[in-house]
């Protein structure tokens, strides 16, 4: 079966990365539309090796079409999704719009591809941090229950949009040079900074990334009783998020399990190498499908062998978003 595709913010950061996985793992497409705003209208961007035309995104846009891959924003898919599932196709959404919607499945596909059959036309991608964290923790949770996860990340300007990662480029440049830059998009210093997340702030304290954490982890895991505490900072690097992950399970956990555990885990690659201090960075992790996983040690601080330390790094654009959202429409 090949699917007649419509790629909804087509010419974003996520947009782009959708056209690169959509050829590099040849997906069964019968067509494929772009889908921009009417800025874009025009533009020609390259699909193996054709010059394919972005259209202006309207309501008409979805007339045929089956599956639908949005990344233009939360008020763009509330606009809409409802009307290309009224059309018949099925949308995977890369926003929040949806994700925490009763109706809705919010899947990563190495955790939870069963919740996929539960769709009524929409299937939500979960936030790009939780996915991250989702892969490497899920299988450690399914040999041990986790009580409890403390989460740190250290988040790439690419979560913000394309605009952003051009803006620490020029920021960057323009803090070597002695020169002022005025940022378009980050709202803080970006070059040479670190910067708490730029998601608003709730009334507890905590801002709304890490509420995501909590919630769409709950979600996926179907585990409501789960803590994670979460904190989330911007850092001034171009793709990948990198985090620290320090885990409470129910029963003791030695990290020797914990290597056994994932080492065998889908999408999961270890990088571990205390004799040459190599652990997970983002640059290494930037272009790869594989959640990088090291650090693994014992939380020396938890009684009874119970607290396990992970510093983990994966590519937002891919597997905390794009791909993501390919694997969910391979599994449809
Ligand atoms: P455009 O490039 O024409 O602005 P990013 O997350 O990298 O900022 O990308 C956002 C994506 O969403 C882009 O493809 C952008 O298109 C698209 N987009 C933003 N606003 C609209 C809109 N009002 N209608 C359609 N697409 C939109």
């Amino acid at each position: 079966m090949a699917w007649k595709t419509a790629i909804m913010g087509a010419t974003g950061a996520v947009g782009t990365e959708f056209l690169t996985i959509l050829e590099q793992r040849n997906f069964p497409l019968a067509s494929l539309k772009l889908l921009a705003s009417s800025r874009s209208a025009g533009r020609k961007l390259n699909f193996k090796g054709e010059q394919l035309v972005v259209e202006e995104l309207t309501e008409k846009s979805f007339k045929g079409v089956e599956l639908v891959l949005a990344s233009a924003g939360g008020s763009i898919s509330k606009k809409y999704a409802p009307i290309a599932v009224a059309e018949g196709a099925v949308v995977v959404d890369n926003t929040s719009a949806y994700r925490m919607d009763p109706a809705v499945p919010l899947v990563v596909p190495e955790v939870n591809p069963q919740d996929i059959q539960l769709h009524k036309g929409i299937i939500a991608n979960p936030n790009c941090s939780t996915i991250i964290m989702n892969v490497p923790v899920w299988p450690l949770h399914q040999a041990n229950p986790i009580r409890r996860i403390v989460m740190s990340t250290y988040q790439a300007v690419s979560g913000i949009g394309a605009a952003a990662m051009a803006d620490l480029a020029e920021a960057t440049r323009a803090a070597l040079e002695g020169r002022e830059y005025q940022q378009k998009v980050i709202k803080f210093p970006a070059a040479f900074n670190v910067w708490s997340h730029d998601s608003g702030i709730a009334e507890d304290g905590y801002n709304v990334e890490e509420q995501k954490a909590l919630n769409e982890t709950r979600k996926i895991f179907h585990c409501p009783s789960l803590r994670i505490p979460a904190t989330c900072i911007r850092v001034p690097v171009m793709r990948a998020h990198s985090e620290s992950i320090n885990i409470e399970f129910t029963n003791p956990m030695t990290p020797a399990q914990v290597r056994a555990i994932l080492g065998k885990a889908p999408g999961v690659k270890i990088v571990d190498d205390r004799a040459r201090n190599y652990f997970p960075m983002p640059r290494d992790a930037t272009g790869q499908d594989d959640v990088l996983v090291g650090r693994i040690r014992q939380d020396v601080s938890q009684d009874g062998g119970r607290g396990i330390d992970l510093f983990i790094a994966g590519d937002q654009i891919r597997k905390g978003a794009a791909l993501n959202a390919v694997q969910i429409a391979e599994l449809l």
